[in-house]
């Protein structure tokens, strides 16, 4: 049997025991997909939790992850399904003496020689699923509009086969870069939470979480240098993701404090653009003390 909450603060509690810390909208959104039974679309930069949050929802829930990685060109033969042709054939060449065309052709297209992908996969299942549709953006809009039709009847039409219906629903959540416009009518059809860059105090929990073991002098340390970084106008602002590689950085180089050689040393933790590096030690780095070059 899989979870069912009752209450937003039972997902967020749920979220919390998994692993995962939600902001102030996580929680509710979470609580409000699964008991409506929408998808959530959940927007926002690189490294702030979207994918996590997928996870941290299946651990809770006690549901199985499904996840389908999208990708520019991802068509449905890599999404739905496809036909094992391989093995279609053998049976072809076992049978070919003495059985008619129209034999063979019953046996070749039953559910024995399909190859389930992700999405018929969550589908199928017996358990309930939660579906994860990574990186929806990567995507073409045709297929975002197969998707649609996916996500309003949960069924999928198999023209030598028939219909598979959903047995159970999944629970869906996409994920978008944002580096494109998802269209209207997909954002109609979900829940939206768009993730952003946390707050400090947000910020602050979560790199504890992940490096118990760092001084909490330097984690606030170097989360108030994190949060400055990211006020500058950088290619790419450093994520949740990034304070986290740093801080273990840190803590596997033992750092009692982020002094101006430190930083210096362990920048390119959070800021990977050549430029990004330039502006980050001459603004930053001066104010820690470090001589600009
Ligand atoms: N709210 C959170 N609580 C705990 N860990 C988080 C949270 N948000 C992000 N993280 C961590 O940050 C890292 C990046 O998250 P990820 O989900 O991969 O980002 P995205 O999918 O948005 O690019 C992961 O290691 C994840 O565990
Ligand atoms: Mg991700």
């Amino acid at each position: 049997m899989s979870v069912e909450p009752a209450a937003v603060e039972d997902v967020a509690a749920g979220l919390r025991a998994a692993g995962y810390l939600p902001g102030e909208s996580t929680a509710l959104v979470a609580f409000l997909a699964t008991r409506l039974g929408k998808p959530i679309l959940v927007e926002g930069p690189a490294g702030v939790g979207k994918t996590e949050l997928a996870k941290a929802m299946a651990t809770y829930l006690e549901r199985t992850l499904v996840r389908l990685q999208c990708y520019e060109g991802l068509d449905e033969a890599k999404a739905l399904y496809e036909w094992n042709y391989r093995k279609q054939l053998l049976r072809i060449q076992t049978e070919a003496d003495d059985a008619g065309w129209s034999e063979v052709q019953d046996d070749i297209f039953g559910e024995e020689f399909l190859l389930e992908r992700p999405l018929m996969t969550a589908i199928a299942s017996p358990e309930p699923v939660v579906l994860l549709i990574d990186e929806i953006d990567k995507t073409d809009q045709e297929f975002e509009a197969m998707l649609l039709e996916l996500l309003s009847d949960f069924q999928i039409s198999i023209p030598e086969l028939g219909r598979i219906e959903a047995r159970t629903h999944p629970v869906v959540l996409l994920t978008s870069n944002n580096t494109r416009e998802l269209t209207e009518a997909l954002k109609r059809r979900c829940l939206y939470l768009w993730l952003d860059y946390p707050s400090s105090e947000h910020e602050l929990e979560i790199v504890r979480l992940h490096a118990p073991e760092l001084p909490d002098t330097v984690t606030t340390r170097l989360v108030e240098i994190v949060q400055m970084v990211r006020e500058l106008d950088l290619k790419k602002p450093p994520s949740i993701a990034e304070s986290i590689d740093w801080a273990r950085a840190l803590l596997l180089l033992g750092a009692q404090d982020i002094d101006a050689e430190t930083f210096r040393s362990t920048l390119s933790l959070i800021v990977k653009h050549r430029t990004d590096l330039d502006l980050v030690a001459e603004r930053v780095g001066v104010r820690l003390g470090v001589p600009a070059t």
